[in-house]
């Protein structure tokens, strides 16, 4: 009887197909994939890899940018209900009202989006480009959607620049409490505060870096004169942290920030995608992914 993990690789085998993951993805599901990383990382491998299938351990907005970059290839995702709350929390009439007020309005939208949110703006961003593509934009005027704290963060690094910003947040950052970090603080003194940028701006003032998971992750792997780090992002990114690090200590909130969409994504739904071929990512209607499809390429060039 094969194991799970054999019968995956099998299967990829078979279908010359490649598995992404993000950093967020259960431990087992890390453990299968071909490439682990931030979305900034996935994106760009979705381009680069040759494999006519790739399975997309993610959410829903993740398989969908590669899709629209990729429309050639089949993006299967194995849990199709794993989506991000944030991705949709853009009312259209904020980006009309500003475009209206503004002529160098540029819209810069952050990946964790809809294909329709995407198609609605002038260039892509994610937590790991978003300061180097804003600042790089010869507009002045900026609305950042949808993640407000993102967003805040960005503009703190770009003063020159004039932001508006649209009230979308992400619920497991969002409500991570500063408090919690602080008494972590307390406890452990040493102690250095990683957390991501879409993390409250209560908490973003505790931090030492604040970085997309990549950047939280390589910031633990670098900084060997320290081993107790207070984590301010989703939990899964311990996997690949005890990985870098096996010596150091990590501390999470004790409300420990969990992302469920990502977490409830099995081995199961691994094996099954690759096996039916069900869940693919279906291209959206040819205007939108052409509009869509820019705003990714331009954030691919940008960040270049
Ligand atoms: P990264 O850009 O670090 O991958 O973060 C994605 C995300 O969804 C964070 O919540
Ligand atoms: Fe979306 Fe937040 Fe989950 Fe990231 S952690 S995918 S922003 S819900």
């Amino acid at each position: 009887m094969n194991t799970k993990k054999e019968r995956i690789q099998q299967l990829k085998e078979e279908k010359n197909a490649v598995i992404l993951a993000h950093y967020y993805a259960p431990p087992e599901v890390q453990e299968v994939a071909d490439y682990i990383g931030d979305s900034f990382c996935l994106s760009k491998l979705a381009v680069q890899l040759t494999n006519p299938v790739l399975v997309f351990c993610g959410v829903s907005f993740m398989g969908e940018s590669a899709k629209l970059l990729n429309p050639e290839k089949t993006v299967l995702m194995p849990d199709a209900t794993a989506d991000c709350p944030m991705a949709h929390m853009v009312d259209k009439a904020v980006i009309d009202a500003a475009r209206e007020q503004y002529e160098d309005l540029a819209v810069v939208c952050y990946i964790n989006s809809t294909a329709q949110i995407k198609s609605w703006s002038d260039v892509c961003v994610t937590s790991a480009n978003a300061v180097k593509i804003v600042r790089n934009l010869p507009n002045k005027n900026i609305l950042f959607i949808p993640d407000r704290n993102l967003g805040h963060f960005v503009a703190e690094q770009v003063p020159e620049k004039h932001f508006f910003y649209n009230e979308g947040y992400c619920p497991r950052h969002e409500f991570m409490s500063a408090d919690e970090v602080r008494e972590l603080k307390e406890a452990h003194p040493q102690a250095q505060v990683l957390v991501h940028p879409e993390c409250n701006g209560q908490i973003l003032d505790l931090a030492d870096y604040i970085g997309s998971t990549s950047g939280i992750i390589n910031y633990a792997g670098e900084h060997t004169e320290c081993s107790e780090f207070i984590i301010g992002t989703v939990s899964g990114v311990v996997y690949k942290l005890s990985e870098k690090r096996p010596d150091a200590r990590f501390y999470f909130p004790k409300t420990r920030p969990s992302c469920p969409d990502m977490e409830q994504i099995t081995l199961d739904q691994v094996i099954h995608v690759l096996t039916t071929g069900e869940n693919e990512v279906a291209m959206p209607p040819e205007a939108l992914a052409q509009q869509a499809e820019q705003a990714l390429s331009n954030m691919l060039k940008l960040a270049k």
